[in-house]
């Protein structure tokens, strides 16, 4: 079972791929696959839903007076039934069982009344500052058990983090997500070698938060670099890991991670993207292949029995959109030099921080689903990315992820005239621009339409 997952893992990568001797895009280049360990799925999925990656929390107790069942729990039994999905019961280091984010927080989404593991999480609000609930909660423990207590003690790791962090980490707007911050700002808080905690930041973080839409776990099968700019090389299990740096003690607890994350990356590679749920047109569709593989398969592939991929990174000139996520990796060194120099840069299973000049032209399994577009969400629907003088500068939406647009493919949205307000996308701000990615202006309106109900079929 093991060795064949992880035949099976470097035989798609090789085939994932320019066709040899084809000639790559203009403004193009290919990134190249490195070897990833083998893991079995199932363990992955137990691990993810029940496993201590993070590992320090808000004792269970304090959590079911305040929650109570969450409808959402993923059926899970024991400690964690009626848990919310976006937390893990775990042991605490005290032997406290708490209750600890896990990477679903950021990784499930409700889409049309389910809930879609593996989709981005594209309705939280990170612009105010979570202080609130994060306080009480400490509050609450200490009145609780005694500001010495085993659970108290439990709760500290991660009151750390967030006091040392939750400043840095704000966005403008709703539905995007801070993650690259997030772990500029942990390592900077950790020592290189060894991981342990200081109080005081040993580089600083850029003041900008780069907003980012966060990616459908699905499309990581085909992937040879992680993240929108190509930046994550090396062990993808490794680089995954890194969400540890938010409680663990020190490298010790990374060591016992590491051996976890080839599982959940194997479980990770089983998801397929989810099938539209609406008809779709069959003379549509094949029309839209067509256009699409003449204007656009050159850098997203081909779908269907002859699936292709060619893992290209696009330069910035050529792409065109918002650049400041690609450059403030390369304007700021600090956190991918501490990463490279680190425990997780090294060993056989080593994970690499690669910055580009450029993104990643993603695969497009389910690009239905993962409405709004572009590596920082500011397209709302697939006509305004595939038609970009008609994208609105202004825009908001309703976040109950119910209000499909079928025609326009993506969220229903209102256009407005100003921004200001933290449910309104001002895509006038750095890091918050729609422009660039201009490949479907020229195709006329039925064209478009075509080209949109391919895409919806994939
Ligand atoms: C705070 C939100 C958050 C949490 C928690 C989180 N992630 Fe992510 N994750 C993101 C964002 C945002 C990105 C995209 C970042 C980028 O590309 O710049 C991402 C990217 C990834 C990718 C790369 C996907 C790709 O196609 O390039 C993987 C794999 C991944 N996360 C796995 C995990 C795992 C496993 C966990 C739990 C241990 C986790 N993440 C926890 C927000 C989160
Ligand atoms: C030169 C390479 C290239 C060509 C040609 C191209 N794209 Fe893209 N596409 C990209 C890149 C790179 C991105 C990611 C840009 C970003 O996030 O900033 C992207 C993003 C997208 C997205 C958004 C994905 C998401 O989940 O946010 C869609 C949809 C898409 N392209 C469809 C198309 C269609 C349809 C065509 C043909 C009309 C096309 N692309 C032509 C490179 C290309």
């Amino acid at each position: 079972m093991l060795g064949a997952w992880g035949a099976a893992v470097r035989t798609r990568a090789q085939e994932a791929g320019p066709a040899r001797g084809a000639a790559l895009p203009a403004g193009t280049r290919f990134l190249e696959s490195s070897p990833q360990r083998p893991g079995d799925p199932l363990l992955g999925y137990e691990y993810l839903v029940h496993g201590d990656y993070v590992s320090s929390g808000v004792p269970l107790e304090i959590y079911r007076q305040a929650a109570g069942p969450a409808a959402d729990d993923l059926g899970r039994s024991g400690a964690a039934s009626g848990v919310s999905y976006r937390f893990n019961v775990v042991q605490s280091a005290e032997g406290v069982p708490v209750v600890a984010p896990n990477c679903l927080t950021c990784h499930a989404e409700r889409l049309q009344g389910r809930l879609v593991v593996g989709l981005g999480n594209n309705s939280d609000d990170h612009t105010a500052r979570t202080s609130v609930p994060v306080m009480a909660a400490a509050m609450a423990t200490s009145l609780k058990y005694g500001p010495d207590s085993p659970e108290a003690k439990s709760y500290a790791p991660i009151l750390r983090s967030h006091q040392a962090i939750g400043p840095l980490i704000t966005t403008h707007v709703r539905g995007v997500n801070p993650a690259d911050k997030i772990f500029a700002a942990l390592a900077a808080h950790r020592n290189a070698a060894d991981l342990s905690w200081r109080a005081v930041s040993q580089f600083d973080v850029p003041v900008a938060t780069v907003p980012t839409d966060v990616p459908a776990w699905w499309l990581l099968k085909k992937k040879n670099a992680l993240y929108y700019n190509g930046l994550g090389r090396g062990d993808f299990a490794r680089l995954s890991s890194a969400s540890g740096m938010l409680t663990m003690k020190d490298s010790g607890e990374a060591d016992r991670m590491d051996v976890r994350f080839p599982d959940v990356m194997a479980w990770i590679r089983t998801l397929e993207a989810p099938a539209y749920p609406h008809p779709i047109p069959p003379e549509q569709t094949t029309r839209g292949r067509i256009l699409f593989e003449k204007k656009c398969a050159s850098c997203h592939g081909t779908y269907g029995a002859q699936e292709t991929y060619p893992n290209l990174l696009v330069s910035l000139d050529t792409i065109g959109t918002d650049p400041l996520l690609s450059q403030s990796y390369n304007q700021n060194p600090q956190y991918h030099t501490w990463y490279n120099e680190s425990w997780y840069g090294q060993g056989p299973h080593a994970g690499r921080l690669e910055p580009n000049d450029g993104y990643v032209a993603p695969p497009l399994d389910g690009v239905w689903a993962t409405a709004p577009y572009l590596h920082n969400g500011s397209v709302p629907t697939l006509e305004d990315l595939l038609n970009s003088p008609q994208r609105p500068t202004f825009w908001k939406r309703n976040f109950q992820n119910d209000d499909y647009d079928e025609a326009m493919g993506g969220w229903r949205y209102e256009t407005v005239t100003e921004g200001g307000d933290s449910r309104i996308y001002d895509t006038t701000r750095p890091g918050y621009g729609n422009g660039g990615h201009e490949f479907g202006d020229l195709f006329t309106a039925e064209e478009r339409k075509a080209v949109i109900a391919y895409l919806q079929s994939l």
